[in-house]
C-alpha cells in the first residue's frame, strides 16, 4: 500500500489529483479548506480509499492539527502533493496601487504554507518508501522566463515556493527522497474566482499529466529538484 496526501482538494487540480491518485490505489489523505465544498466528501463516499481532512495551510496551529490527525490515520506518507494555492490580484504594473496586505497573504499561503505543510509532514515522509514531495509552483515562479509586469503576489509566492523546495529537497535527497516544482498548465478552475474559460486543459488532464510525469517517468535524483510543467518538460528557474 502506498500513503500520499494532497492539499487544495476542494475542487480544481486538487480534487483530480485525489481521484487519480485513489485510482492507482494509494490510500490519500484529501485535505479541504473549505468545509462547505462537497465534491471530496462524496468522492471519498463512494471509494475506500480516501480520507478527508480539513486544513487552512495559512495558519500555524492548523497545519499542526492538520499533522497529528493525519499521524493518527496513516503510518507513512510515500507522496505529498502540495497543491494549495491562491492567486491574489493580477495588476496590470507597478503604477496600480498595489494591496501589500494580500500579497502578504499570497506569499504566505503559496510559499510558507507549503513549507508548513512538508515540515509538519517530515516525519511521516521519513517512514514512507519513496519520500517525495510534488509542489505545484507555476510558470509564474520562473525568474529566468519572467514577462509579466504585474501579478507580484502571485509571481513573487511561486519563486519562493521554488527555493523552499530546492531547500527541501537538500535534505529529502540525502534520505531517499526528493522534490518536484510541476506547472500544472493552463487550468480550467476557478483560482481566478470564475471558471476560467481561457485556459487549455482541464483539471484531469493536468492531473493525470502531473502524475504520469512523477510517479511513471525515470528522473535521476539531481543536486537540485526538478522544474518541470505537466507534460514532463523542464522550465527554467
Ligand atoms: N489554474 C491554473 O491555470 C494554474 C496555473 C499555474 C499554477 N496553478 C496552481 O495550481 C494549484 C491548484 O490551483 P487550481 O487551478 O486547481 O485552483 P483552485 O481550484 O482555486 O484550487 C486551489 C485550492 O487551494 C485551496 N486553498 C486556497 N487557500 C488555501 C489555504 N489557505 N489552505 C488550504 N487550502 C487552500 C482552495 O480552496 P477554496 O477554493 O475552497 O478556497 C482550492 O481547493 C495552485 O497552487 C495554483 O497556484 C494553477
Amino acid at each position: 500500500m502506498k500513503y500520499a496526501l494532497v492539499t487544495g482538494c476542494d475542487h480544481g487540480v486538487g480534487l483530480s489529483l485525489a481521484a487519480q491518485l485513489s485510482d492507482r490505489g494509494y490510500l490519500v489523505a484529501a485535505c479541504r479548506l473549505d468545509d462547505q465544498e462537497t465534491q471530496i466528501e462524496s468522492l471519498a463516499a463512494q471509494r475506500q480509499n480516501i480520507r478527508v481532512f480539513d486544513v487552512d495551510i495559512s495558519l500555524d496551529e492548523s497545519v499542526a492539527a492538520l499533522c497529528r490527525a493525519v499521524e493518527a490515520a496513516f503510518p507513512a506518507l510515500d507522496l505529498v502533493i502540495n497543491n494549495a494555492g491562491i492567486l491574489g490580484r493580477m495588476e496590470s504594473g507597478p503604477d496600480e496601487a498595489l494591496d501589500y496586505a494580500l500579497m502578504q497573504r499570497v506569499i504566505n499561503v503559496n510559499a510558507v504554507g507549503t513549507l508548513r505543510v512538508t515540515t509538519g509532514l517530515l516525519p511521516l515522509l521519513r517512514k514512507g518508501t519513496d519520500k517525495t514531495v510534488v509542489n505545484i509552483s507555476s510558470e509564474a515562479g520562473s525568474i529566468a522566463d519572467c514577462e509579466r509586469v504585474g501579478w507580484f503576489g502571485y509571481c513573487m509566492s511561486k519563486a519562493a515556493n521554488n527555493m523552499q523546495g530546492a531547500l527541501i529537497h537538500n535534505t529529502l535527497r540525502r534520505e531517499g527522497g526528493r522534490v518536484f516544482q510541476v506547472h500544472p498548465g493552463h487550468v480550467a478552475t476557478f483560482m481566478r474566482g470564475h471558471l476560467d474559460t481561457t485556459a487549455r486543459i482541464t483539471p484531469e488532464v493536468s492531473a493525470s499529466g502531473i502524475l504520469r510525469t512523477v510517479l511513471d517517468t525515470p528522473h535521476e535524483v539531481g543536486e537540485r529538484p526538478l522544474y518541470l510543467d505537466y507534460t514532463g518538460k523542464e522550465l527554467p528557474w
